[in-house]
């Protein structure tokens, strides 16, 4: 009884006789007390309710005692039908006998709580028969004479599904990033190659035949058969140079197009287009915006990149006959590319196969860049790859700042 009521009903005294004085006086205690405890069941009946986690009690039978409404929703089963029930029902059936095991060991020690699972994964089963992951502890305590053993557990099936992408996703980083190492040494040896096999042949004949110059001069090229000789070295050489200067050029310009830095996008995709379509017999239709999108220039190169890396794709798998591209600006400040052919396509197992890193790559370039890419087919339909990129989005190089 609070100061309140004493005043409100006045001072006891003035009510009666001293006998009837202290019976009234412990009637209207143990209201006050009883009074007390029910709200304090409410109190911790609403704490228990309103846990983000399941709880749990049993009594030493391991019979549930408390199941609270986390626990409800957890295991899909209203706390009327798991009141009074063994708690076996919420574990899966090849864990139960090592659980009751655990309970009872821990019942010996005493310790009033730990957390459980130290020596593997916990597993929970739903109503429905669905088992789950759970992270759970556990505390004990003794209420008049018996113990009664609380379960707090979570259901960690979302953090597990989060940690599991989590992990692919870096895994498929280190493959690209692998990928794209090797790349870079395939790259070097090929130039090599061809700076070794093409301009060190040109450059091995000019090299001849200004020696045969040279000693021809000295000669003093006094007959015609030897002025005739002299000439058809000349020209030897102009070819050598001509065929230099179209290598060096070839080499370059697939290191970068200068056309992407001189002209832009466009002028790079429909070069792109024709050199393609020279080389692999697969007709490349471009459809292009009279003005280039507003693009930055390591925008623009991703999206080139994806685009070869596309017709790449087109050439070593699709069969095709066609290949369109397409380029534009939406509107809302956004830029797509599309890359459509009509040859063999792909099958829907091929397309949820996401470790391939050629497509991964292409997702990456995108990503850098807030864009997005959407490859669609079929089997017999063609492919679709499409890109859409944000104009302005700031880029890998600008974050680094
Ligand atoms: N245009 C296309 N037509 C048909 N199949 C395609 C096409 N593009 C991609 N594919 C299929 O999708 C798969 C994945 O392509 P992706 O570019 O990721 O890998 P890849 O080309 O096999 O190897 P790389 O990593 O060298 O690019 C290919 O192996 C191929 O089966
Ligand atoms: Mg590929």
């Amino acid at each position: 009884m609070d100061i309140h009521e004493q005043n409100r009903y006045g001072p006891a005294e003035s009510v009666g006789g001293s006998e009837g004085l202290e019976e009234n006086h412990a009637r209207s205690r143990l209201a006050a007390i009883e009074q007390a405890l029910r709200e304090s069941q409410v109190r911790f009946a609403g704490i228990i309710d309103s846990a983000m986690d399941a709880i749990i009690s049993v009594d030493e039978s391991q019979r549930v005692v408390l199941f609270n409404a986390a626990a409800e929703r957890v295991f899909g089963c209203p706390a009327a039908e798991a009141l009074g029930r063994p708690l076996d029902r919420f574990i899966p059936a090849r864990y139960r006998t090592a659980h009751r095991g655990h309970v009872r060991a821990f019942a010996r020690t005493g310790v009033t709580s730990r957390t459980m699972g130290k020596l593997g994964e916990l597993s929970g089963l739903r109503a429905d028969g669905r088992e789950f992951p759970i992270e759970a502890s556990i505390s004990q305590t003794e209420v008049g004479g018996a113990k009664l053993f609380t379960v707090i557990l979570r259901d960690i099936t979302q953090r597990k599904a989060a940690e599991a992408e989590l992990n692919r996703s870096q895994e498929e980083l280190r493959a690209l990033a692998a990928r794209l190492q090797q790349a870079r040494e395939d790259e070097a040896l090929r130039i090599a190659r061809e700076l070794h096999d093409q301009l060190g042949r040109c450059l091995t004949t000019l090299k001849l035949d200004v020696g045969s110059i040279e000693r021809g001069l000295r000669a003093g090229l006094a007959d015609e058969s030897g002025r005739a000789g002299l000439l058809e070295a000349a020209q030897r050489m102009g070819q050598a140079l001509d065929e230099t200067v179209q290598t060096v050029r070839r080499i370059s310009a697939e290191l970068r197009p200068g056309v992407l830095d001189d002209l832009g996008l466009s002028a790079a995709i429909e070069w792109q287009a024709k050199e393609f379509q020279k080389r692999s017999g697969v007709a490349c239709v471009a459809r292009l915006p009279e003005e280039d999108p507003p693009l930055s220039r390591e925008q623009a190169t991703a999206l080139f990149r994806i685009f070869q890396e596309s017709l790449t794709n087109v050439a070593r798998h699709a069969q095709a006959s066609t290949v369109w591209v397409h380029l534009a600006e939406e509107a809302g400040g956004r830029v797509t590319l599309e890359i459509e052919d009509d040859g063999v396509g792909l099958s829907p197992a091929t397309l949820a196969e996401r470790r391939t890193l050629g497509l991964l790559g292409m997702r990456e370039r995108a990503a850098a860049f807030g864009g997005e890419v959407e490859v669609t087919g079929s089997p017999g339909r063609g492919v679709a790859v499409l890109v859409r990129m944000p104009v302005g989005a700031p880029g890998e190089e600008d974050l680094d700042r």
